[in-house]
């Protein structure tokens, strides 16, 4: 699949072109991992283009920043506000965001406290990470060979990007043997995550799902589905969980933002329950789909509503009427792209211009 490409990202303060958008070979966090990043999805709601829970997402980004020495040179509202202006530059109606900070071009070797700390976050549409056929009918996944990183090693509970070497392992071995996900267990042999997506047993009307101390990361989505859960009555238990639990669950389901929440059919070629979507799953993807897109009341709160113009000449002519947004250096030629873009960029979710 290729990487879908719009117009501009917003690096260290300002806005630039996607194709500008470049680091030097020697960038620390190139060499040695020392990111952090996040990510968030944007959705065309009732109520306009929102953000899910964006401020959680950036306070997260926040505490992985921290956990690894790296001082974020803005405020979290300022690049709440980078992300609003992101949006409404690039005319993006519905999109994954992805924001990372990382240490910079500066001095070689181990220690990393004299480089600078970079911001980047760009944003682009991105349809389901699992695919539209996965989200309905469920995916089939491999427990990995890989453990997933112990927390007396690394730090689980921050999102680093050295850290996803362990989830590219993960992910290529059971994309090689022909599933769709890998579910890695903990380094004391408990179940721990999805590559990218926390994971969940339904068993006996219960939802089940590991605890913090099995190395997760603390995913956005598992909060929200386990207040969406406990909110409709069902018992959520944290509780370590054997691999075979997973076999012999009612349903499994994983939840991410990039997935969002995916119902999983087989692990290890074990049909689990009916071999499809359970019924609380079903309810669970369908009241967390209102949650996202507006349509339930209870979780409005979740959603941070950014103003992108409905026309991309406003967009631009928008965020250049105003001088502290910084898209003075995107070249001029830059609007010559405006009638390429399609009228909306929702549309262009299912079909979007590849470059
Ligand atoms: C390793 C891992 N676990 C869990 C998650 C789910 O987190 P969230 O729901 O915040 O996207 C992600 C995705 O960000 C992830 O990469």
């Amino acid at each position: 699949m290729e990487q879908v490409e719009v117009d501009l990202i917003w690096h260290n303060g300002e806005l630039v072109a996607w194709e500008d958008a470049k680091v030097h070979v020697l960038t620390h966090g190139l060499h040695y991992g020392t990111g952090v990043f996040d990510s968030m999805r944007a959705y065309a709601t009732t109520h306009g283009t929102a953000i899910f829970r964006n401020r959680d997402h950036l306070a997260r980004l926040f505490k992985s920043a921290e956990l690894y020495y790296m001082p974020i040179p803005f405020s979290l509202e300022q690049l709440r506000a980078a992300t609003h202006e992101l949006l409404a530059a690039n005319q993006l109606h519905e999109c994954y965001i992805r924001p990372i900070v990382f240490r910079g071009y500066g001095q070689m070797g181990l220690y990393p406290l004299d480089c600078p700390v970079e911001v980047s976050i760009a944003a682009w549409p991105w349809g389901a990470y699992l695919g539209e056929e996965g989200a309905r009918h469920g995916i089939r996944a491999k427990v990995s060979s890989w453990r997933r990183i112990p927390h007396d090693s690394l730090i689980p509970h921050a999102k680093a990007s050295g850290q996803y070497l362990n989830s590219v392992l993960a992910k290529v071995e059971a994309s090689k043997a022909g599933y769709q996900e890998a579910i890695l267990l903990d380094s004391r042999g408990f179940v721990c995550e999805g590559s990218g997506e926390n994971v969940y047993a339904v068993s006996e009307g219960r939802i089940l799902t590991p605890p913090q101390t099995a190395s997760i990361l603390d995913g956005i989505n598992r909060k929200s589905l386990i207040q969406i859960a406990r909110d409709r009555g069902y018992e959520v238990i944290e509780r370590d969980l054997a691999r075979a639990e997973l076999y012999l669950a009612d349903e499994v389901f994983l939840s991410g933002t990039a997935a969002e929440l995916v119902p999983v059919r087989e692990i290890d070629d074990h049909v689990i329950g009916a071999g499809e979507p359970g019924p609380i799953t079903g309810e669970l993807q369908r009241v967390f789909d209102d949650a996202l897109h507006g349509r339930d009341p209870r979780y409005r709160d979740w959603l941070d509503l950014v103003e992108v113009p409905a026309d991309r000449t406003d967009a631009v002519a928008g965020v250049l009427a105003d001088p502290t947004a910084g898209v003075a250096e995107v070249p001029a030629d830059r609007t010559a792209g405006v009638a390429e873009v399609p009228a909306d960029r929702t549309a262009g979710v299912a079909g979007p211009a590849v470059r």
